[in-house]
């Protein structure tokens, strides 16, 4: 009985609580709360000469923003409108013991049905600057999502001041309805349809089929410094993202600052977040555009997006300049030549490395120095035998799915949260091995000779709380190395090591950055390598762990992870609310 010393104590709390209403209202009235109502509905929207039913919330193509202080209650009452389940995930908000807001279906909730209503109830506890929002049902967040802005207490620890900020959401347009593309994927085992479009803040570009009136443009003032919030939400691809004739300097990624460092271009996966600055400091042609673009970083052999959607900057008149008015971007349109190609790698590696905590007295970098437990998983595709009786799509007449450490994660019909929180083992099991269960050469074997094969289940680690846990992610070529972006849900991480080829336990540790390793909760674990994580283990709950690329955690690329209560009150999972829809 993990969480009963939790429940004994709620219930001496409450009673201890009751008769003194006032002065424990009084301790609380710090805290700010912020309300939002989100409806889940269907709008028709128009891309590419292609009308269809979007799901969206409150009608809106990409999501509403939501901005909060630093340190806020947050409440967003969420109501169902379509025939559907549905969830909302707040990605990268660390749920401090409020896992029942967390979101990802079967994990921590059973979905809010049709015609149902749910309010996810969380504080913003030491974050601060852009996150995000999304649907984690299905492939619902293909068009479910927006940002999460986060307004610091204190003012920003870098330099020039920001005249404005804006978001640069990346996303992904299918022509045809998404639930139905993964439906197919799943049926036949083969890969995903490719997406139609990459999008900017919902609109492809006009290097897309009848798509130039959906193009991003923002227009900006010369000689001034913009926070540009980039996120990106695309399902199934890794972007390169630049500015024609701009530097970004990078100065904080998923809510977490970073030393500033100056770049030409960007690499960011799905899940991530990257805040930059970039100045006006260029000179126009006559046009006073300047092109933004992004494409993916392609590490794939299944069928890919290769497409590119861009944008524009476009600098006001002044004076002394005076541009063609009102004019639409006309063609030819001319890609940044700062754009990277989509197979540079070296380029990806090298912009990963560069990234680094700010580390300061207001903002230190807590890395765990020493661990209590250390845990090798792979991270796979597979290749499975097609059953009997069937017809599979994926390669060699087989079918695709993907594991780790050998297992593709299934999920349970009861939300995982809620068997722990009651005492149910019955739905998963508290054995994921904490070691490969085969030891390979996980880099150097033929990538379609080997047997693939993947076995099912719903296992979770489970650590004490407080365990200072590391992770080693090592990518394999079973079927094709590639890079995978991998989020934790309920930590931040810090990423103390990464490399390429096999995870060396004698070697490799000895070269880690205990010093000013980024901190951020989704890792872009390199094609062919591995990437070493470590966190503090300090959030009691049922956490998701998985691939980012929507078709990998549709194949099983995805764990559990279990953070029992700990000793003191204010290391327990909090009860459940009493509107958390039923299974
Ligand atoms: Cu952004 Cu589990 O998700």
């Amino acid at each position: 009985m993990e969480s009963s010393y939790c429940q004994l104590l709620l219930v001496a709390v409450l009673i201890v609580a009751l008769p003194v209403s006032s002065s424990s209202l009084s301790s609380s009235s710090s805290v700010t709360t912020k309300r939002f109502r989100f409806s889940v509905e269907w709008k028709t929207v128009t891309r590419l000469c292609h009308t269809k039913p979007v799901l969206t919330v409150n009608g809106k193509y990409p999501g509403p923003t939501i901005a909060v202080n630093e340190g806020d209650n947050v409440q967003v009452i969420v109501t169902n409108r379509v025939a559907r389940n549905t969830t909302i995930h707040w990605h990268g908000i660390r749920q401090l013991r409020t896992g029942w807001a967390d979101g990802p279906a079967y994990v921590t909730q059973c979905p809010i049905g049709g015609g149902k209503s749910y309010t996810y109830n969380f504080t913003v506890v030491d974050q601060r600057g852009t996150l995000w929002w999304h649907a984690h049902f299905a492939w619902q967040r293909a068009s479910v999502y927006g940002a999460f802005i986060i307004y610091p207490r204190m003012p920003f620890p870098f330099s020039p001041p920001i005249h404005s900020h804006f978001p640069i959401i990346f996303g992904e347009w299918w022509n045809r309805d998404v639930e139905v593309v993964e439906r197919e994927m799943m049926l036949y085992g083969g890969g995903p349809n490719a997406s139609d479009a990459y999008t900017i803040n919902g609109l492809p570009g006009p290097l897309y089929p009848c798509s130039t009136k959906d193009t991003f443009i923002k227009t900006v003032e010369a000689g001034k410094t913009y926070l540009l919030r980039i996120i990106n939400a695309a399902l199934n691809d890794e972007l390169f993202f630049a500015v024609a004739n701009h530097n970004l300097t990078v100065v904080e990624i998923d809510a977490v600052y970073t030393k500033p460092f100056t770049t030409s271009a960007i690499m960011i996966t799905p899940g991530q977040t990257t805040n930059v600055l970039l100045t006006t400091d260029q000179v126009p042609d006559s046009t006073g555009m300047f092109a933004m673009a992004a494409r993916p970083y392609l590490t794939s052999v299944f069928p890919f997006d290769n497409s590119t959607t861009i944008g524009f900057l476009k600098y006001k008149a002044t004076r002394n300049t005076k541009f063609e008015r009102n004019k639409p971007p006309m063609p030819p349109y001319a890609l940044p030549k700062n754009l990277p190609a989509m197979e540079d790698t070296p380029f990806a590696a090298q912009f990963s490395n560069n990234l680094r905590s700010l580390v300061s007295k207001d903002y230190p970098c807590n890395v765990p120095q020493k661990i209590d437990k250390r845990v090798v998983t792979t991270i796979s595709l597979n290749l499975q035998d097609c059953p009997v009786n069937q017809t599979c799509q994926g390669y060699l007449g087989k079918r695709f799915y993907a594991s780790m450490n050998n297992h593709s994660f299934v999920r349970p019909s009861l939300s995982i949260l809620e068997s722990h929180y009651h005492n149910l083992k019955t739905e998963f099991s508290s054995d994921f091995p904490e070691k490969p269960p085969y030891v390979f050469n996980y880099t150097g074997i033929n990538p379609v000779t080997e047997n693939m094969n993947t076995q099912f289940g719903t296992k979770v680690l489970e650590v004490p709380f407080g365990t200072r846990l590391e992770i080693v992610l090592q990518d394999t070529n079973f079927l094709n190395p590639e890079n995978h972006p991998i989020h934790v849900h309920g930590h931040n991480f810090f990423i103390v090591g990464r490399g390429f080829g096999n995870f060396d336990v004698a070697k490799d540790p000895k070269g880690y950055n205990l010093v000013d390793p980024p901190e951020r909760n989704t890792v872009a674990v390199p094609m062919g390598g591995w990437a070493a994580i470590r966190l503090n283990a300090d959030n009691p709950g049922v956490w998701f762990i998985h691939c980012h690329l929507e078709e990998h955690t549709s194949w099983g690329l995805a764990m559990g992870f279990i953070v029992k209560s700990g000793k003191e009150p204010y290391q327990c999972l909090l009860p459940p609310p009493s509107d958390l829809p039923p299974c």
